[in-house]
């Protein structure tokens, strides 16, 4: 069966439109739109094409042949290693080595070998291509006659890559080679050559990928040979202390002179931690740990790397560095193999940072025909909007409605936090996390109580209490609250900070919708990101207003999409790429200022049931 997918057909005179002809079972015709530059290879992955390939797009196995049918690929110069000349006319390419620089039309010959792949992020599936490689080489011993440095011979047996070597490695290089029998194993990330073991340990790499979030830090150590994770730890970020949200740190580096440091130092304390844990739960030796990925918001990110935030906090909201300098495990305080680097993500903005960049890249959004629509629900929330025909994204201000200490009884989700709520006939029904007495509700038990509230008819679509309409509405000194059991209560106030939060977000999507050019109603997807958002109810987010009115099976939770995202590009290099041109994908839309802003926010602040 062949399909044919039809693409907009806007113009840009940097991509080119790629059309891949498969022989494969199915025989589909695919066709991308992608980067000049870009290598087949890469475009296919991105875009689903299946290429042979054993070496993850090294360059070295040369099984990713692929035969260009209309345009021109020039030859690269491993092309003649893999092709005679008479294939090499007829337009043979390994995919991996070609880069595109016009319109081309490939075909795709069917796999010989099935090319290792993990799922990941919200159902991607990701072709193992990690950064981090290893190369077993057995080198000729040095003789009067053949007196090539320690260092040439070393580079010789791997010379497909062209490597940068620091001082270290060369200083402990002769000593290796001669205990090792000049047996040894080359460790690579990227073009960097960070080690060089005794023996064959080829079988052996791993990476953490860490979500260092205001509030919960994750770790997931990653078997890179399977893509497989070996253990996953989560813990409070230890700069807790220093206040919820990323205002209250940044404040508190503003009033006191050793705040930046104390803080950096509790973010390098809560990732090591992490890594002890993952690494003793996996019973892997952190030395084997070549490579971290840190995903985090901007705010997180600088503190950790020891970068005063202050400029991020207040207009015109500048960040330090789009895209960090190369940084290293050592700079985040994380000890594992003690030349590892650290890889972040680049930022949009401020307040689109580079754990939103994580989560584009763990929803597959830019990548996808459809227009679907990514919401990370927080105090400040972040919206993006799109498809891989054209992305937007924002960052509406959502304010301390999610933020549990501004709730009159909100709290974590924790043991004891009411998480969901259901009124039928006027009885109210909780459900309480770890099945105890209710002590308080998290962010999913205020939106739940709030829909309910309205479904019943007992909160007006003004955001009123309609107090006759049940007796568990009472008063607590001049406020009105209504008991969802003898200690826990929804407040008046705790309803308006709800209503401006999801008003803010709803407005954000709206304007979002109007600069793409769509009705809400056109959206195919809505994904539900972030600690609060994966863990909303989508009848509840419906009814309150805070996404679009879709048919239920249309919203979903895409749980921690930023810690995903870091696990993505630590698994695969080329999609590590793929968040780097995001920056270049998704254009960022600023709310304030705009003319339209306020009637669309008032419009929202009604809850439409
Ligand atoms: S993917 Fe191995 S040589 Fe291209």
């Amino acid at each position: 069966m062949s399909a044919v997918v039809d693409l907009p057909e806007e113009q840009h005179p940097d991509r080119v439109r790629l059309r891949f002809l498969q022989s494969g079972e199915d025989r589909a015709v695919k066709e991308a739109r992608v980067l000049a530059g870009t290598t087949i290879f890469d475009a296919a992955s991105w875009n689903g094409v299946a290429i042979d390939s054993t070496c993850g797009g090294h360059g070295t196995c040369k099984k990713c042949k692929v035969k260009v049918v209309s345009g021109n690929a020039p030859i690269s110069p491993v092309d003649p290693r893999a092709f005679t000349i008479e294939e090499l006319k007829n337009g043979w390419r390994l995919a991996c080595r070609a880069n595109t620089q016009e319109d081309l039309t490939i075909e795709v010959p069917a796999l010989q070998t099935r090319p290792k792949a993990a799922l990941a992020g919200v159902g991607r599936h990701i072709i193992l291509r990690p950064a981090v490689q290893k190369r077993y080489v057995e080198l000729v011993e040095s003789t009067l006659e053949d007196q090539q440095s320690d260092l040439e011979r070393l580079l010789a047996a791997m010379d497909d890559l062209e490597l940068r070597v620091p001082l270290g490695i060369v200083r402990e290089l002769g000593g290796t080679l001669r205990r090792a029998n000049w047996k040894v194993t080359a460790v690579v990330a990227d073009d960097l050559l960070i080690d060089v073991e005794e023996g064959d340990t080829s079988g052996s790499r791993h990476a953490i990928a860490f979500d260092l979030g205001t509030t919960t830090v994750v770790a997931t150590l990653l078997d890179l040979e399977t893509g497989l994770p070996k253990a996953v730890r989560s813990i409070l970020n230890s700069q807790q202390p220093f206040g919820a949200d990323v205002i209250s740190r940044i404040s508190a580096i503003m009033m006191e002179d050793d705040a930046l440091e104390r803080l950096q130092r509790h973010a390098h304390e809560t990732l090591q931690q992490l890594t002890d844990e993952v690494c003793a739960e996996a019973g892997v030796d952190a030395g084997e740990i070549y490579e971290i990925v840190v995903a985090g918001n901007q705010t997180m990110i600088q503190i950790a790397l020891g970068i005063d935030p202050e400029p991020l906090s207040m207009a015109p909201f500048t960040v330090v560095a789009r895209r960090m300098p190369e940084a290293t495990a050592t700079d985040f305080g994380v000890t594992v193999h003690r030349r590892a680097p650290a890889v972040t993500f680049p930022a949009l903005g401020a307040y689109v940072g580079p754990d939103i960049v994580a989560g584009i890249l763990a929803t597959g959004l830019t990548l996808d025909r459809r227009v679907r629509l990514f919401i990370d629900v927080g105090t400040n929330s972040e919206i993006v909007l799109g498809s891989s025909a054209k992305t937007l994204a924002t960052a509406a201000p959502a304010g301390p409605a999610f933020e549990a200490a501004q709730i009159r009884c909100g709290m974590r989700a924790a043991d004891g936090a009411i998480e969901g709520v259901k009124i039928v006939d006027g009885e109210v029904e909780l459900t309480v996390i770890g099945d105890v007495a209710p002590v308080g509700m998290c962010g999913s038990g205020l939106v739940d109580v709030v829909a309910e509230l309205v479904g019943a008819g007992m909160l007006d679509h003004s955001g009123r209490f309609v107090l006759e309409a049940s007796e568990r509405f009472g008063k607590i000194g001049d406020e009105n609250v209504f008991y969802l059991s003898d200690d826990v209560y929804l407040s008046q106030r705790d309803v308006r900070e709800l209503q401006f939060a999801k008003a803010s977000i709803a407005t954000g999507w709206n304007i979002l919708c109007r600069d793409l050019g769509i009705e809400p109603g056109e959206i195919a997807q809505v994904l539900l990101g972030g600690s609060f958002g994966s863990y909303l109810s989508a009848a509840s987010a419906v009814k309150i207003g805070l996404v679009p009115k879709l048919p239920l099976v249309r919203i979903v939770s895409a749980g921690n999409v930023a810690g995903e995202g870091a696990k993505i590009a630590a698994l695969s290099v080329t999609e590590r790429a793929a968040a780097t041109a995001i920056l270049d994908e998704v254009e960022y839309v600023e709310l304030s200022g705009r003319a339209d802003f306020n009637d669309l926010f008032i419009d929202q602040l009604k809850f439409p049931g």
